[in-house]
Order: C-alpha cells, then sequence, then structure tokens
C-alpha cells in the first residue's frame, strides 16, 4: 500500500462542457469527488493524500472562474472540516499561500489549526502551488542562508534541498495519478515525485471515486519498484 498518493485532478471543465454547463459546475462535482477519495484513503490505509487544487498558472484563467474556484474552495473548507475530524485527518497546504485573498488565507489557517493535532492521515492541498516555484523558492531560501553564513556552499547537496521544500516533513509520493486521460506532470511535485510511479486513466476527475482509486491501488501492488537498483 503506498504511504502517500498524490492526484493531478484534472476534466473539470470537460466534465461541465459534455454536459453543456459552465466550467465551474465541474469544478463543484470535482470537489464531491475529492471527498470520495479522501474516505477512500481512510478506508485503504493511505496515510497522505496531496491534490492539485490550484497551479500558479492557473491564475490566468478567466477572472471569473479564479473567483469561483476561491468561493468553492472557502465552501469545501467550511463544509468538509467535520470530514477531517470524524477521519482524524491533518489539514496542510503546499505553495504560496501568501498569493490567496486574505479570507481564503485565513479560513485555512483556521482548519490547519483546528486539525493540527490529529495523526491518522494527512490531507494536502496544493493551492498555488508549482514545482518549479518550490524548488526556486528553496534554492533562494538557500543563498540566503549561504550569504548569511549558516550555510556553506560546499554542503549543499540533496539534504539541503528537501529540507527547504514547502513541507520538508511529509514523505515523498509513492503514487501520482492523473485523471481525464492526459499523460504529464504539469509542475506537480518535480522534486519530490522522482521515483513515484505514474498511473493515468482516462476518467474525468468528476466521475472518479473510490472504484477508480482502489484499480490506481492495485495496479501500484503488481509493480515492482526499485528506485534505480538491479532487479
Ligand atoms: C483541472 O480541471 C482542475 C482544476 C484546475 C481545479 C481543481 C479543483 C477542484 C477539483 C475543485 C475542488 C477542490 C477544492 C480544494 C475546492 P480543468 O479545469 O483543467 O479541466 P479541463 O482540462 O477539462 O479543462
Amino acid at each position: 500500500m503506498p504511504r502517500h498518493v498524490a492526484v493531478i485532478m484534472d476534466g473539470n471543465g470537460r466534465w461541465a462542457k459534455e454536459r453543456g454547463k459552465p466550467r465551474i459546475f465541474g469544478h463543484r462535482a470535482g470537489a464531491d469527488a475529492l471527498e470520495r477519495v479522501l474516505l477512500a484513503c481512510r478506508k485503504f490505509g493511505v496515510e497522505i493524500l496531496t491534490v492539485y487544487a490550484f497551479s500558479t498558472e492557473n491564475w490566468i484563467r478567466p477572472a471569473d472562474e479564479v473567483s469561483g474556484l476561491m468561493r468553492l474552495l472557502l465552501r469545501f473548507l467550511k463544509s468538509k472540516e467535520k470530514v477531517l475530524h470524524e477521519n482524524e485527518t491533518r489539514l496542510r497546504v503546499t505553495g504560496r499561500i501568501g498569493d490567496f485573498p486574505s479570507e481564503v488565507q485565513a479560513e485555512l489557517r483556521r482548519v490547519m489549526d483546528a486539525t493540527a493535532h490529529h495523526a491518522r492521515g494527512q490531507f494536502v492541498i496544493a493551492l498555488s502551488y508549482g514545482g518549479r516555484a518550490e524548488i526556486a523558492d528553496a534554492a533562494k531560501q538557500i543563498a540566503r542562508d549561504a550569504a548569511a553564513g549558516r550555510l556553506d556552499p560546499e554542503a549543499v547537496d540533496e539534504a539541503a534541498v528537501a529540507s527547504r521544500l514547502y513541507l520538508p516533513d511529509i514523505p515523498d509520493p509513492d503514487l501520482v495519478i492523473r485523471t481525464s486521460g492526459e499523460m504529464r506532470l504539469s509542475n506537480f511535485l518535480l522534486w519530490e515525485a522522482s521515483y513515484a510511479e505514474l498511473h493515468f486513466t482516462p476518467v474525468l476527475w468528476p466521475d472518479f471515486g473510490e472504484a477508480g482509486f482502489k484499480e490506481a491501488l492495485d495496479e501500484y501492488a503488481r509493480r515492482n519498484r526499485r528506485f534505480g537498483a538491479s532487479q
């Protein structure tokens, strides 16, 4: 069983279009799919779930879609806090949370604080997240530490970078799932997913649920992870 599963929740827009509805309709259905997958994690014993909810590139989407996603995120946080408590799950955020409207930041902090004591599972939302931005932010911190004399440039190694990522205590994802038939990482967890198994499914995110998740776990269980070693 993977300890950490990361998901690129893709296909909300196409799902809505197929129904002749605005894109936000697909995002709303996507939020329901997200709850299903979170509950599936508790059921199957996957400790950490990370989801790509908003990328650094998503800010250039039409203003009404961005504001609709912000409202949806606020509603999601308010309505799903109970689910997090019931499932002893801690909320975390990865990404440039400071980019978000202050009301969204405050609500994220409130739910993170309220769930910080839970130890059964962790639910990580990637918000204003970009893998390159995360590595660049770590590089900036390394440069600051070196300039301040706290870090010897010769001592900069992989561990020095990893310890300056947004959530250094979270183990790397074992499995990355992407829905909707696209086969790209799209700037998601570039450093952390180096050795992750990748699972692609044509199912659009709003149609994804426990059965599709179980299929991905079963495929993962059949794979032979070598981390660069020989057979
Ligand atoms: C990709 O589909 C999805 C997103 C950019 C947003 C993901 C957001 C949710 C699933 C909403 C629920 C999450 C929270 C935390 C409230 P797309 O719009 O790129 O779809 P397309 O490729 O079919 O156009």
